[in-house]
């Protein structure tokens, strides 16, 4: 039976261990022009361990896919030499690190976009929210990509996975979930569309595919993931059949060969808990539909990611906001030490205080009984 601790081989890699860091977009760049920050490669460094793995937080492959203010972006040269500096951080402790790419679609505001429209699928009404400089405001109308536009899209992933490559990476994780634009994409709430990229299922993974297809063209099946939310809120996504949706999709990537398939539990809308008491579900309906390894995400502990490790239903977890206040999460869970609580007022935006200064576990450092939050 496998456990957290059992090494696993991860397309082209084999890690150690399985406890992944979730990809976070704490929205600490240097403005203007998103550069990466040495506290950003603090806290890659810090969290990273021989044989780990960690997902570098959203980076918007250019202008018109941006989201948020202070977000991490990659479409520049002038953002090279601080993307080095944070895949040198992890290799210096013998970890691995894809970078997650990103559109974020409908989810934006014309101050991020560069002053155009947000475009998405189809136009359906958004009523959530973007960073701008005036904190979070209404995302703007968005307009729907004309079918001569798709293969542009396309290519500025091409574009950035070749950028990530250059930059010393390991691999590049899609960000196909939480309601961005490849999710836009997939999901009959989002996708109205007549053309080949709508309607049927295999016409709404289109978009999925030929982004996958610009991926590994850059950097092979095996230094590729992608991630998915099946049935999460966030964004204000929606289908009418996730699970047939969604097993689709698992099926298609799994013709691929792709590195992993990374699941959010739709326990979890974003960043934060929204049915504390729902065991994970995604992954055991995806199972069957993905012979590659699964990466579930959202809500776990220690135990839990044990458990559905050793079920088999997942291979590998990914924590998010226990990785954010505990660098050294791999080493405490091992050796069930109590966890440091995390701290949600830092999660977008700030300095180095409640980001790269919790310290690695120590006897004589002040550490909760509990884990829990503090707001
Ligand atoms: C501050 C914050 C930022 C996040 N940013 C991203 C992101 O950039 N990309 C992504 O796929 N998920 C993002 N997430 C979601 C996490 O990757 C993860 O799915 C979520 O925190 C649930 O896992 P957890 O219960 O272990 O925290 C973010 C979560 C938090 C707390």
């Amino acid at each position: 039976m496998a456990h957290l601790f059992t090494p696993k081989k991860v397309g082209a890699y084999t890690l150690t261990h399985r406890v992944v860091l979730a990809p976070m977009t704490r929205l600490r760049t240097i403005q203007p022009g998103d550069i990466p920050s040495p506290m950003m490669a603090d806290f890659y460094g810090q969290r990273a361990s021989q044989g780990g793995l960690e997902i570098v937080e959203g980076v918007s492959i250019s202008v018109p896919a941006r989201s948020y203010l202070g977000a991490a972006s990659f479409y520049h040269d002038g953002q090279v030499e601080g993307w080095k500096a944070i895949a040198n951080a992890v290799h210096a402790s013998g970890g691995r690190v894809f970078m997650q790419l990103i559109h974020g679609g409908r989810q934006s505001h014309v101050e991020m976009t560069g002053g155009v429209a947000p475009v998405a699928p189809s136009v359906v009404p958004f009523e959530g929210v973007a960073l701008t400089k005036d904190g979070f405001v209404p995302a703007s109308p968005h307009r729907a990509l004309g079918i001569e536009e798709i293969p542009g899209v396309v290519e500025e992933f091409r574009v950035a996975a070749q950028r990530a490559h250059d930059a010393g990476f390991d691999g590049v994780e899609l960000h196909g979930a939480n309601g961005y634009l490849v999710d836009q994409f997939i999901q009959d709430g989002t996708n109205r569309r007549t053309d080949a990229y709508g309607g049927p299922i295999e016409n709404r993974v289109r978009f999925l595919r030929e982004t996958v297809e610009a991926l590994i063209s850059v950097w092979g099946a095996e230094r590729v993931g992608v991630r998915i939310s099946p049935s999460g809120e966030w964004g204000g996504i929606s289908d009418s059949n996730p699970e047939a949706t969604f097993s689709h999709v698992a099926s298609v990537l799994d013709g691929y060969g792709i590195a992993y398939l990374h699941v959010i539990e739709p326990r979890i809308k974003g960043d934060d808990t929204l049915h504390d008491d729902h065991p994970p579900v995604a992954v055991k309906y995806l199972r069957p539909h993905f012979s590659g390894p699964i990466i579930a995400a959202g809500g776990f502990d220690g135990d839990s990611a044990e458990a559905i490790v050793a079920s088999g239903d997942a291979d590998l977890v990914a924590f998010g906001r226990h990785f954010s206040s505990n660098p050294d999460l791999p080493y405490r869970l091992l050796h069930k030490l109590p966890l440091t609580p995390y701290v949600r007022a830092a999660f977008w935006g700030g300095d180095e205080k409640h980001y790269s200064d919790f310290p690695a576990y120590s006897p004589t450092v002040e550490t909760a009984e509990e884990t829990g939050e503090t707001a």
